[in-house]
């Protein structure tokens, strides 16, 4: 009966454990392993932007990855105005207020 008890008791907390932690995981998908080594220097057409996001900061090279419509990641510098036009303007829509 007590085995039960704290057998259920231990699975519920793995589970509680295993939820907690699967956002994170999500989150950090697109991180420490996605870094860029080469870049696009030219601008593909808006309309083909699907989103924009920024590589981990422990990233050597601090750059910009754009997924096509197509779900194919592209790398831009940092520096490159253009996809900073584009990231600013996405997360400008998208109106997130917990940007750090
Ligand atoms: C951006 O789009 C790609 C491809 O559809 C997707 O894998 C990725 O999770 C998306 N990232 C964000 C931050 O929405």
């Amino acid at each position: 009966m007590m085995k039960t008890l704290c057998f259920t008791l231990g699975l519920l907390l793995l589970t509680a454990c295993c939820c907690n932690a699967m956002p994170e995981a999500l989150k950090f998908n697109t991180a420490p392993g996605n870094c860029c080594f080469k870049f696009f220097t030219q601008k593909i057409p808006v309309k083909r932007v699907f989103n924009i996001t920024k590589t981990h900061s422990s990233c050597q090279n601090q750059a910009f990855i754009v997924h096509t419509i197509r779900g194919i990641p592209i790398c831009f510098r940092e520096t490159f105005q253009w996809a900073r036009d584009i990231y600013s303007q996405q997360h400008y829509i998208v109106g997130s207020s917990q940007q750090l």
